[in-house]
């Protein structure tokens, strides 16, 4: 039914003159994403109360980067509305569960909205020169970095993680701008070489030469030989996502070469606890999530030296109980998250009834 909706849409939308003006996303789609969307889906920010606000869904739309490399999928295809899971969404029919904004959050997006965002899609979704408020900074993120400065305390300003790079050490700061001292950036030519394969590399913000790499959707490209090309970057690689890749035990040589690792996140890959052990050696990790991997005691043990360590993801996994306990006495401020996170709020949040996709 949903599909013979989208068809009877698109049938409308080619009756629209083909040379309308071309949608300005800053001027006219920004504005609805800000008015209705960003309230849920901005990147994960500290609020004046001290807590931390994640973005529902893990879906970011104040920032380029958010939109281009969701972890939900494509949320944008340029060209193509049909695919594009966040025109999906917003053209739900109003009653369903899945649609966006929200039943409870009021009206469904007014069809000139949904039409002026599928315009925008189908020409091509341009976002000109826009690249996000997530680190542009609005009035209301500036109020957002003084609630964080003032609950780490330690904060510079300058130490601040690149908004939605997730896990945020609160009590001992940022370790990143130590991490970067005496660092020389990686040379341009060796980051254009990367940029063919399937990674997207990033300073992880404020010009630091230390880097963040993501799988920017192409988890299925990435396997042990593809994250060995990552080896001449090795020392400059502070946050790692390589969630839902074909990496496997392998991986763990590779990864045991980035001295300056700070968030890793390995769940839902083949990695076990071979893979694993090999992590006991990076020493400036914060945060590593494990969910659903293969790993167990053996190698969820191997982790003990890594004092740094603050958050660990082991939903899913074979450790036991009685390992993670143990751990959680040679590192006593780590948190353990051993079953399943709710992150959001009951009366937003995803109940279990099944997901449309996957
Ligand atoms: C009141 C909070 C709220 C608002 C406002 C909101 N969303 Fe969401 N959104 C959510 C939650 C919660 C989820 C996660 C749902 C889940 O995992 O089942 C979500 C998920 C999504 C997803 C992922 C859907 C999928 O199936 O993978 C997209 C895309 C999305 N929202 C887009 C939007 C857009 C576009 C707007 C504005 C027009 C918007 N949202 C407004 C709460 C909100």
């Amino acid at each position: 039914m949903k599909r013979l909706l989208l068809s009877l849409t698109a049938l409308g939308a080619a009756s629209v003159p083909a040379q309308s003006a071309k949608v300005d996303f800053a001027k006219q789609i920004w504005p609805i994403f800000e008015k209705r969307c960003t309230e849920c889906h901005r990147a994960a920010y500290t609020g004046d109360d001290g807590r931390e606000h994640k973005p529902k869904g893990r879906v970011e739309l104040d920032s380029l980067d958010g939109i281009k490399q969701s972890k939900r999928g494509k949320l944008v295809v340029a060209g193509d509305s049909g695919k594009s899971i966040l025109y999906e969404v917003i053209t739900l029919p109003a009653d369903d569960d899945d649609v966006m904004p929200p039943k409870k959050k009021g009206k469904p997006l007014s069809q000139k909205e949904t039409d002026l965002i599928k315009r925008w899609i189908d020409g091509g979704a341009d976002f000109g020169s826009w690249t996000g408020t997530a680190k542009g900074k609005s009035d209301e993120e500036r109020k957002d970095d003084k609630g964080r400065d003032k609950s780490d305390g330690k904060s510079d300003g300058k130490s601040k993680p690149k908004a939605g790079s997730g896990s945020k050490s609160k009590k001992k700061g940022s370790p990143l701008t130590t991490l970067a001292k005496n660092l020389k950036p990686v040379p341009e030519d060796v980051l254009k070489g990367l940029a063919q394969g399937p990674f997207r590399i990033a300073s992880v913000g404020d010009d630091s030469p230390l880097l963040e790499v993501t799988s920017f959707g192409e988890t299925d490209a990435i396997d042990d030989a593809r994250l060995a090309d990552l080896l001449p970057i090795a020392d400059h690689i502070a946050e790692l996502d390589l969630a839902a890749t074909r990496i496997t035990d392998k991986a763990g040589a590779v990864l045991a070469k980035m001295p300056r690792l700070v968030t890793l996140d390995l769940r839902q890959t083949e990695i076990g606890d071979h893979g694993v052990a090999e992590l006991g050696k990076c020493k400036e990790l914060r945060s590593l999530n494990l969910y659903g991997t293969k790993v167990g005691d053996y190698g969820a043990t191997a982790l003990a030296p890594l004092a740094n360590l603050e958050e660990l993801y082991l939903w899913q996994t074979e450790v036991s109980a009685k390992t993670a306990v143990r751990l959680r006495e040679t590192l006593p401020d780590l948190r353990i998250v051993m079953a399943a996170d709710l992150p959001e709020p009951p009366a937003e949040a995803a109940d279990g009834r099944p997901r449309r996709r996957r």
